[in-house]
């Protein structure tokens, strides 16, 4: 049975296949959740990156997961918020929709996202959360082997936003 769970935590916790990093560009790690992911990971995960010279907006790049419990991070660039017309909310669709890819090619079951683009990136998290649920259900529809993708929301408000969207989605 293929489910989207919300939860509220820290994502180097997660003990699954796969959790995916809100990164930057440059893949060479930073503030927020990427620079917890680096941190818990350790120095091995930095020259991994360093491999790939960096990543487009909304692509996605695949590592080991290092010293984290997961097997594999995956690393994506959510779109920095200008205003919604600069093609951000495409953007952050395919942040989810490649990270997904990437996974499911890897033979994932469970993946862990946190919430893209909505910390330092200042994407609004009502219309994030918004793409984030539909682009996930959208893709477990077609999904080979991911059978579980878990929503880790570090803070109260993000845990609710999503909640919502999960809540009141048509299936
Ligand atoms: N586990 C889960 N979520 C976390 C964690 C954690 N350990 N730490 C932070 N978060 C949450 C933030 O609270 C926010 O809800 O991740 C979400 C995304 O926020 P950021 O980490 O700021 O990412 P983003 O908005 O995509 O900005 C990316 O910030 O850290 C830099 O190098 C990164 O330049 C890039 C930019």
């Amino acid at each position: 049975m293929k489910q989207l769970k919300v939860i509220q935590g820290d994502i180097t916790q997660f003990q699954g296949d796969a959790i995916v990093n809100a990164a930057n560009t440059t893949l060479m790690g930073g503030g927020g959740v990427d620079g917890a992911i680096h941190r818990a990971a350790g120095p091995a995960l930095y020259a991994a990156c360093e491999k790939f010279h960096g990543c487009p907006t909304g692509e996605a790049r695949i590592t080991s997961g290092f010293n984290l419990p997961a097997k594999y991070i995956i690393h994506t660039p959510g779109p920095i918020w200008r205003g919604g017309y600069s093609g951000e909310p495409q953007l952050l669709a395919n942040s989810y929709q490649n990270s997904l890819r990437l996974a499911d090619r890897y033979g994932c079951q469970t993946v862990a996202f946190p919430s893209i683009s909505t910390g330092v990136y200042a994407y609004p998290l009502g219309k994030a959360a918004a793409i984030a649920v539909q682009t996930i259900q959208k893709f477990m529809v077609k999904a080979r082997n991911i059978r579980e993708v878990t929503m880790v929301c570090f803070d109260t408000k993000t845990f609710q936003a999503y909640q919502d969207q999960v809540e009141h989605r048509l299936p």
